[in-house]
């Protein structure tokens, strides 16, 4: 191989395939861009993770506007050189990439996948389909609207469930899951007000936003590295979704009470719990080693403090029925649907019959962690998931089985009387809503004991 070869195994759109292959054989991207992270040059870095998120965003929509042009269906064993035509269809979609760089790119790619063969194939594709962009925009067009998963690329089933649950607001989940998500960071009050924190940005010349609801949250106008944003490093503001935000006001902590963060990592909602009560006694705990040592790193940045447990909390927890909680939060392991902005590769990721087994496993946890509340405690169970099975229907279920546990009213400190869907129990934030990613809260309180 000559140097043109060696330079074109580190290019970005090379890693970029790779990053898609991994993803379609079922790991999340995520995962796909730390396994390449050191080898990467970091002038490299942000493009790889802009194309790979953006073609798993639109991955449904390029396929068939791929599969328009192409005669016949490429085999499997030439998955590379399909993903090599969906990553040049997405260039000239959406990117400012010159159409002569993405081919030649493109061409050049074919022989490092040793698929020579497929170059004038790749060339005679991508050619069609820039083309059709400057002056058959219809074509394009009837292709992106034939049918929902197509204009939404989205598995039917997904879409389907949307149509389903949300009638009214399945196109605009729908539209919003196609969008970039808002930067938004989560100040701690105690050392700044908002105003001031906001001068404060002024003054770095970052424009942002007080967001309406969330009373912590700030919302940058643009993106930026966590390194640079004004008291990132000191720990005074942390990077969080202003929806994911209004867990810790929804549990109603003060100080003194023993709190358990029951599924913690990697503890952006831990955090904000320390920083709204002093002297919380809280547990964290999370059955992944791994990500409990994130929560560790976070609560270091932020000089918070508190017990890390790595436990399976699906299993009894006999430990804690002499401890019990003041307050347990349950961020429950879910299917992500409201978080796609942020993870488009959920999309490719999840299966309809996940959902069934995901319910289970909250069910579960709600049946092993109920015993560890002290009787007049609240349990906040949180899901960013617009599913109703994960949701208001497994809540439901759950009451059914659990005689003391009740449906609390939601403390008033946020004005939250116009926020999210009002389901028959708990509330939903569909994505979206006042720019939030999609959440499920619903706060259970358990009976107190008759004296
Ligand atoms: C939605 S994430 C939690 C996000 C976190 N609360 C935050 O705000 O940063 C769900 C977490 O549940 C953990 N988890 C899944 N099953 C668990 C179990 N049986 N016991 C404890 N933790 C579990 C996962 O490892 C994952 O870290």
């Amino acid at each position: 191989m000559g140097f043109k070869g060696l330079a074109l195994l580190s290019d970005p759109r090379y890693i970029v395939i790779l990053n898609l292959r991994k993803v379609l054989q079922g790991q999340s991207l995520d995962k796909a861009l730390e396994a390449h992270a050191s080898a990467i040059d970091p002038r490299d870095r942000a493009l790889i993770a802009e194309l790979s998120y953006g073609v798993c965003r639109w991955y449904g929509q390029l396929q068939a506007i791929v599969g328009d042009r192409l005669q016949k269906p490429l085999r499997n064993k030439d998955q590379d050189v399909h993903l090599l035509l969906i990553l040049g269809a997405y260039q000239l979609m959406h990117t400012r990439t010159p159409a002569h760089a993405v081919l030649s790119t493109a061409v050049d790619l074919t022989r490092i996948l040793h698929k020579s063969w497929a170059s004038k194939l790749v060339n005679a594709v991508l050619r069609g389909i820039q083309r059709d962009i400057s002056r058959h925009p219809e074509r394009i067009q009837s292709v992106q609207q034939s049918d929902l998963m197509i204009q939404y690329a989205q598995p039917a089933w997904l879409i389907e469930a949307a149509c389903h649950a949300w009638p009214q607001a399945y196109r605009s989940i729908l539209e919003t899951l196609q969008q970039r998500a808002p930067m938004t960071l989560r100040l701690n009050c105690q050392v700044e007000s908002i105003d001031r924190y906001l001068s404060r940005l002024h003054e770095h010349k970052i424009s942002a936003d007080a967001h309406a609801l969330a009373p912590n949250a700030v919302v940058l106008q643009r993106p930026m590295p966590v390194e640079q944003i004004p008291g990132f490093r000191e720990g005074w503001v942390s990077v969080q979704d202003a929806g994911a935000q209004l867990a810790a006001h929804l549990l109603d902590v003060s100080s003194g009470q023993r709190v358990l963060d029951a599924c913690a990592a990697p503890g952006g909602k831990t955090g904000h719990l320390l920083e709204l009560a002093d002297s919380l006694d809280l547990v964290a705990t999370d059955i992944d080693e791994a990500r409990l040592h994130r929560v560790a790193d976070n609560l270091q940045r932020l000089q918070k403090s508190a017990s890390m447990v790595v436990a399976d909390v699906s299993k009894p927890l006999d430990e804690w029925f002499d401890q019990p909680f003041d307050r347990i939060l349950l961020d429950a392991p879910c299917s992500a649907t409201g978080v796609m902005r942020r993870h488009p590769d959920i999309r490719l990721l999840r299966r309809d019959r996940d959902i069934g087994a995901l319910a289970q496993r909250q069910f579960d946890l709600l049946q092993s962690l109920w015993p560890c509340l002290k009787p007049g405690g609240k349990l906040l169970y949180a899901t960013c998931s617009w599913l109703p099975e994960e949701n208001s229907l497994c809540i439901q279920h759950f009451l059914h089985t659990q005689q003391d546990a009740h449906i609390a009213r939601m403390p008033d400190a946020l004005k939250l009387d116009d926020w999210g869907q009002c389901c028959e129990v708990g509330r939903q934030i569909l994505p979206g809503e006042w720019g939030m990613d999609g959440f499920y809260y619903a706060l259970l309180v358990k009976d107190s004991v008759d004296v």
